[in-house]
């Protein structure tokens, strides 16, 4: 069978790992470069963003230097045209203005339209939303929560997931974060599980397999955000177990670093969460297509999951950042939070002098 992921890839590289196996924790991080605005003492050449002295990093907005060119290559620290995104090619319920727009379906009033109730097909991304590709072949109704016979996720409604063994092809569709503590769950890789409610799982047997009981997510010990200098100041717990995440520069003023959170942190929980509400509103996408940019782009979702992705898996980064910081390097995760203060995301940006 295969496994399917559909917001947990985000999580495989912050895994939070047992205390005693963790040996290269004891080693101190580098140290890390200072982000700011530049000071007065600084020049920034013209057309550039920032200057790299090695160990710090003086910024300055593009919108600021030039009207033209207001994207900032990190990289290069050049002030440059907005990347142009690649050409995306769409699926059922996706918009398209030409046919070759359409990966799968025809396109018909600026959306790709593919095989409707009843009709044949051999892949789930041939069928309109709502549907999927059932093994005889025809588009039909995704499965409600509660419903049995799914073989993976891509049988289920949008917002849940299919709780099958390998065994089987035979399992129920079941809500995204809903399975309550001490229950057990068929998708349970690495310590995480897209069914349960903590989104932390503990495995059962040690066999290879996905069969795990969800439990009480690790949390950090200490108050977060959590300055530190070595992995190993970077404690959680599930309350039973002792476990480390690791210590990772900041994008600050004082090149402070910060722990990685857990998944039972603000960060982790807010990830969960935002995933789950995004998910239940994207009925009008394929059924593979849920987690997909331009699926979450098209009901409005995608600044939320980018914005709580960043927040997770870059966290030490967002941590004490200052305005030019946030506009350079962190404006996925700051233009949700902004979007929430003032109404409007962009025109944060946009005052800037
Ligand atoms: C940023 O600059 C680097 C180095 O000059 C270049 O390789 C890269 O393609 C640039 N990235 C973008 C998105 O323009
Ligand atoms: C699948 O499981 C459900 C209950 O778990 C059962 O009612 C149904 O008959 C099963 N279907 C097949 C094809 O085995
Ligand atoms: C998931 O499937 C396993 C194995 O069949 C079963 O023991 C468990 O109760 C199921 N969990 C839920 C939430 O349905
Ligand atoms: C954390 O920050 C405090 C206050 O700035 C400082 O005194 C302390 O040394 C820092 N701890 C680490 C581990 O960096
Ligand atoms: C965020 O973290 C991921 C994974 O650690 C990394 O690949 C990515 O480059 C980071 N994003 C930024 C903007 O640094």
């Amino acid at each position: 069978m295969l496994t399917n992921w559909i917001f947990s890839i985000l999580l495989i590289s912050t895994q939070a790992r047992w205390l005693l196996e963790t040996e290269e924790s004891l080693e101190a991080t580098a140290t890390c470069k200072t982000y700011a605005c530049k000071t007065t003492s600084v020049t920034i050449p013209t057309g550039s963003c920032g200057v790299d002295s090695g160990t710090t990093v003086s910024l300055v907005p593009c919108s600021t230097t030039t009207s033209i060119s207001s994207y900032c290559n990190t990289t290069s620290l050049l002030c440059t045209n907005t990347p142009l995104t690649p050409a995306l090619v769409n699926y059922p319920g996706e918009k398209c203005s030409t046919q070759s727009d359409c990966r799968f379906g025809i396109c018909t009033s600026g959306i790709c339209k593919g095989q409707a109730l009843g009709e044949t097909c051999t892949l789930h991304e041939q069928c309109d939303p709502g549907y999927r590709c059932s093994a005889g072949g025809v588009c039909v109704a995704q499965l409600g929560i509660g419903l049995s016979g799914c073989r993976s996720y891509a049988d289920c409604v949008n917002w849940a997931g299919c709780n099958v063994t390998y065994t089987t092809s035979n399992g129920t569709c079941t809500q995204y974060a809903s399975v309550g503590n001490g229950v057990t769950v068929t998708d349970c890789v690495n310590g995480w599980s897209e069914l349960c409610s903590s989104g932390y799982c503990t495995k059962l047997g040690t066999w290879f397999g996905s069969l795990g009981v969800c439990s009480t997510a690790p949390m950090s010990v200490k108050a977060v955000p959590s300055n530190c200098s070595v992995n190993t100041d970077c404690l959680g717990t599930d309350g039973i177990n002792m476990m480390l995440s690791s210590c990772k520069c900041g994008f600050n003023s004082a090149g402070q670093s910060y722990c990685m959170p857990f998944i039972g942190d603000p960060s982790g929980v807010s990830l969960i969460q935002t995933w789950v509400s995004a998910l239940k509103s994207t009925s009008s996408c394929n059924t593979v297509r849920r987690s997909a940019e331009a699926c979450l782009s098209l009901v409005g979702k995608l600044a939320a999951t980018k914005s709580a992705d960043f927040y997770f898996r870059n966290y030490s980064m967002t941590i004490n950042n200052d305005i030019c910081v946030k506009s350079i390097y962190t404006s996925d995760y700051w233009i949700i939070s902004y979007a929430k203060i003032f109404g409007a995301g962009l025109s944060f940006f946009l005052l800037w002098v």
